[in-house]
């Protein structure tokens, strides 16, 4: 079994990575505690798929098991779900030492974390992320967050999980969307990082798909471990996400963000080659990989509209906004761009 070490101002943890990694939650969770409760936060399609074989292997561990079922999406992501949750765990009657589990993709591992970090402000959390974006992103690196009305992500904290369980098997269920979704993402590391994923994904993904997963999450342990609370390394994280977002807002979130990111990465690639001194053949190498999975490599917006609609971007500040560049594969940096000439950036 992969097993990685995120050491992080705020706490040390592991990340399990392989097939079967699921069936060994109950005794992982008797070594990070001494609480007799885990409450398990799924949602309805996920339910009906792992619960069950987590559920029991939790009790076998010898814990009282509770579990809240989500209706599966972002919409479920908000304020009165949260609260909901918050009422479960407290008519749960989990106490301090007791942990909340999330299984399921990034949706459920946001809300669940939020509430682990929020109740009796702060109890344990364990991450069983079940699709290809929150096993390679959103489970490590402790971001977690509901939606407001007003946009994604804006009430949330930092809350590192306890460990992570990554069951590469739970992918053969995931439908090809949310594949393609995850997919965005990881070509985004093989910017940030070249080599072995870019590679390996030239490969094929079907191919090596517990490594890739592996050396994602590498590349984000890394980084978060190296500046936890976003503050300035963990910046290049959002290599393509500005005109990403920026779509994702302009199709009023009909557009999936993974498939935005592609885009995203590949139109900051080609910014690259004209501000950035990256070669060209290095924009032509991502943009080949993005075709070999069906990702798009531009959107349907013109880049007007995608500046425009990245103005009130929660990353910007002052007038200016923070885009990450690439000197060439593997080598990113973040700079500060005046928004009037973002345009520019995404031509
Ligand atoms: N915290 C972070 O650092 C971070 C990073 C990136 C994204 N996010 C958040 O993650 C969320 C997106 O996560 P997501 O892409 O995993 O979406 P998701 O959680 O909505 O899951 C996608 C769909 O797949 C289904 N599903 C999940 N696992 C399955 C499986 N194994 N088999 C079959 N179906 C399965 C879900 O029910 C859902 O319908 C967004 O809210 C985003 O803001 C957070």
């Amino acid at each position: 079994m992969g097993v990685l070490k995120v050491k992080t101002a705020s706490g040390e943890y592991e990340v399990l990575i392989e097939k079967g990694a699921a069936d060994v939650v109950g005794s992982r969770l008797r070594t990070v505690g001494d609480g007799g409760k885990a409450a398990i936060i799924t949602d309805d399609n996920v339910m009906p798929l792992y619960l069950d074989r987590i559920n029991e292997n939790i009790k076998k561990a010898g814990f009282e098991t509770y579990v809240y079922v989500l209706p599966h999406g972002e919409s479920s992501k908000n304020g009165c779900e949260y609260l909901k949750i918050l009422e479960f765990l407290a008519q749960s009657e989990l106490d301090r030492h007791d942990n909340v589990i999330a299984l399921g993709g990034g949706v459920v591992g946001d809300i669940a974390g939020y509430a682990a970090a929020t109740y009796l402000r702060g109890i344990g959390f364990i991450q069983i992320p079940t699709t290809l974006l929150s096993m390679t992103d959103s489970s490590v690196g402790g971001k977690t967050a509901i939606d407001l009305k007003a946009g994604k992500n804006l009430a949330g904290a930092f809350w590192q999980p306890k460990f992570v369980a990554i069951d590469t098997d739970f992918l053969k269920t995931l439908p090809e969307s949310e594949i393609k979704n995850g997919l965005g993402e990881i070509l985004k590391y093989a910017v940030i990082s070249g080599g072995g994923i870019l590679r390996m994904l030239e490969d094929g993904f079907g191919k090596h798909v517990s490594e890739i997963v592996e050396a994602s999450v590498n590349v984000k342990r890394r980084i978060v471990e190296a500046d936890e609370k976003e503050s300035g390394l963990r910046r290049i994280l959002n290599f393509g996400h500005t005109p990403a977002h920026a779509a994702e807002k302009l199709s009023g979130y009909s557009l999936s963000h993974g498939v935005c990111v592609a885009a995203g990465v590949n139109v900051m690639l080609r910014a690259s080659v004209r501000k950035a001194g990256c070669p060209a053949c290095d924009a032509e190498r991502i943009a080949a990989l993005s075709r070999k999975y069906a990702l798009p490599v531009s959107f349907a917006y013109s880049p007007g509209e995608l500046a425009a609609a990245s103005v009130n971007d929660k990353k910007s500040q002052g007038g200016f906004i923070n885009l990450v560049l690439a000197e060439k594969i593997g080598s990113v940096f973040s700079e500060k761009v005046p928004l009037t000439e973002l345009e520019e950036y995404f031509r």
